[in-house]
């Protein structure tokens, strides 16, 4: 019967595993985002260091779409470890990465120090639960 035919498989490519992900991928993106945001001081300054031109604001957005895109990447079947906390840990950073593009796109400082400080506890959060280590 139509109603049990199987659902259409999705003819996905996934290209790297999930640690390829994470270092090729995702951290570049994420550290773009932590450099872009927040104040270095030193003895002899203070700089910011969000960007200052419509183009290093681009910059930060187009790398917070790759941060939002990258939770997508991680939920595909051959990434996922699970359909629970594994898919609420990607979902954060999909939305962690929409919230980066919005204070690019605003070109809001703030908001964008705020996102980054979300979005690393999404990270933690996730290779708390997943990374075991056998030392
Ligand atoms: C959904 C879960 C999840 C989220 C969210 C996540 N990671 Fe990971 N990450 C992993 C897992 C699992 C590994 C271990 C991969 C392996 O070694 O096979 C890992 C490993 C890494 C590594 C080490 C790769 C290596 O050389 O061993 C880096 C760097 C990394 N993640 C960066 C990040 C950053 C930055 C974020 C947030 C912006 C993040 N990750 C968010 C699951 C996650």
């Amino acid at each position: 019967m139509a109603c049990e035919a199987p659902p259409p498989e999705v003819p996905f490519k996934p290209i790297t595993d999930v640690r390829e992900t994470m270092e090729w991928i995702l951290d570049p993106a994420a550290d773009v985002l932590w450099a872009s945001a927040g104040t270095i001081i030193t003895i002899d300054e203070s700089r910011e260091l969000a960007p200052t031109t419509d183009e290093g604001w681009a910059h930060v957005r187009n790398n917070a779409a790759v941060v939002a895109e990258a939770g997508n990447l991680l939920m595909m079947p051959s990434r996922a470890k699970d359909n629970a906390d594994w898919m609420e840990y990607s979902s954060a950073l999909v939305d962690m990465g929409v919230l980066a593009m919005q204070a690019a796109d605003a070109q809001d400082s703030d908001a964008l120090f705020d996102a980054g400080g979300k979005l690393y506890s999404v990270c933690t959060a996730c290779h708390q639960a997943y990374i075991f280590d056998t030392e």
